[in-house]
């Protein structure tokens, strides 16, 4: 009948982070991060002029938010701890802090929602920054040790855990891209950068483990990653050039990040190929017993869009920094004009078949999806809904690639929207809305269902999709 549909048990829920969402950035007793000071220093930089003070006023609004979700037939939803809320500068328990999130693992039991918890979503306590951030091994310390204190004090609560969100990202938008502050471009930085955040990854999993063993985390809690996995292609005749290509962007943004948690190491030909180009990893006598406990439970696969890549014409960029290779321009590309995106549905069927091949027995789920849309207020009807056929599209298009996926015996679990709720994008802060509720900043953060919110609660009713 060419129908799709979702197996019984396929979980459907929301996506969000503590620092795009909580607001309350300086009370509580919680102390500065990146995005608090970045806001403080350079305000211009931010869309609007939003910075990160006020989330989407989420700490104000969570029974209604966790309600809201109920109510379109969410059964979990996945948020952060922010580190610069939980810990002290001293890296002792912030009793305040400690006492929010507790509130809100109650109310979201209450509410009839499982909560997912990331320790990590780009939030860097400004302290630790100022003593070489993710460059240091005192910070991958550090890591552990917050990561170790939040088992203890949440584990009995807490079922399904993630060390990082997203490792991928700072690297590549703080240290190469030079987009996040503090701006840098220096490819070699930020492959240390990715180095030990995998160290802190692993060292993360390790303190579950223990911690888990000593019966301070439930006996039935899992560990694992969530990553932005942008499957990689080149053209349709590639040159052994464009194949290479591919091997070292896939492999520095997946591979990297699939043989660590399914094998407990890094791939070899990655690692060689950066070293014989100059670019040596901070390696210490003991990492590979560290990297070795990195392996997960499953894993949670971001996805919003694909890379394409081509030989590079030098291989070196402007920088003169070691350049793997050059976007290529796929002339049918379907695109998010707003967010400068490619829509590429089978992108997630591609990474599903790519998980059944090559790393067998690996579960996961998709834990990001989303559409943002510039000036969706434009959209808004008569009856004061934003009309969004457009988000519809895309989380039926995606949700059908899973089926598929699915179908061809992936073993993908369930689906997170991204941005459910409008919120707090960084630094384009509230330019791009995501969500099938609607944040009105016009209205004292005023929350709306967007009209996509109907074909949202049907499909999660149903497991239908077309
Ligand atoms: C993912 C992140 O990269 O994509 C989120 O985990 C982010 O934090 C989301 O908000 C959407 O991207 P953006 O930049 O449009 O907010």
């Amino acid at each position: 009948m060419g129908k799709h549909t979702l197996p019984e048990d396929f979980f459907f829920g929301a996506a969000m982070s503590g620092p795009q969402t909580e607001g309350a950035w300086r009370s509580g007793g919680k102390i500065e991060n990146l995005w608090d000071t970045w806001s403080n220093e350079d305000l211009g930089d931010f869309y609007n002029r939003v910075g990160s003070y006020a989330g989407n006023d989420f700490m104000a609004r969570y029974r209604e938010d966790l309600a809201l979700m109920a109510s379109l037939g969410l059964t979990t939803y996945r948020t952060s701890i922010q580190w610069s809320r939980l810990l002290t500068a001293e890296g002792e328990i912030n009793p305040e802090g400690a006492a929010w999130y507790h509130e809100l693992f109650r109310a979201s039991r209450e509410a009839g929602l499982e909560c997912f918890v990331n320790l990590y979503h780009f939030d860097m306590p400004t302290f630790l920054f100022r003593r070489g951030g993710w460059e240091r091994r005192e910070v991958v310390e550090a890591y552990a040790h917050y990561a170790e204190l939040a088992f203890r004090e949440f584990g009995q609560e807490v079922r399904y855990w993630f060390t990082f969100n997203e490792p991928t990202v700072e690297p590549e938008q703080r240290y190469q891209e030079g987009v996040w502050y503090p701006k840098l471009h220096d490819f070699g930085r930020a492959r240390t950068v990715q180095y030990h955040i995998s160290l802190a990854h692993a060292l993360g999993v390790a303190a579950f483990r223990r911690a888990q063993a000593a019966g301070e985390v439930r006996a039935d809690a899992k560990i694992g990653l969530i990553n932005a996995f942008t499957p990689t292609y080149t053209r349709e005749d590639p040159t052994p050039a464009d194949l290479e290509a591919v091997r070292m962007i896939g492999g520095i943004n997946n591979r990297w990040w699939l043989d660590l948690i399914t094998a407990g190491h890094l791939p070899e030909d990655v690692v060689d190929t950066l070293g014989a180009r100059g670019v040596n990893l901070p390696v210490r006598p003991d990492d590979d017993a560290i990297l070795a406990e990195g392996v997960v439970d499953w894993l949670g696969c971001n996805y919003y869009h694909p890379t394409r890549v081509q030989a590079p014409a030098s291989d070196r960029d402007e920088y003169g920094l070691p350049r793997f290779a050059d976007e290529y321009i796929w002339p049918e590309a379907r695109m998010n004009e707003s967010r400068g995106w490619e829509i590429y549905p089978q992108g997630l069927y591609d990474f599903g078949i790519d998980v059944r091949d090559n790393y067998p027995g690996l579960e996961w789920f998709v834990s990001e999806s989303g559409m943002g849309v510039m000036d969706e207020y434009k959209h808004r009807g008569e009856d004061g809904r934003i009309e969004d056929p457009y988000r519809v599209d895309f989380v039926r298009d995606h949700l059908v690639s899973v089926s598929e996926a699915i179908a061809a015996g992936s073993p993908c679990r369930g689906y997170h929207y991204w941005g459910l709720i409008d919120n707090w994008s960084w630094s384009n802060a509230f330019k791009n809305r995501y969500g099938f509720v609607e944040v009105d900043l016009m209205d004292g953060y005023r929350r709306r269902l967007k009209r996509s919110a109907d074909w949202l609660a049907e499909v999660t009713r149903t497991h239908v999709l077309d």
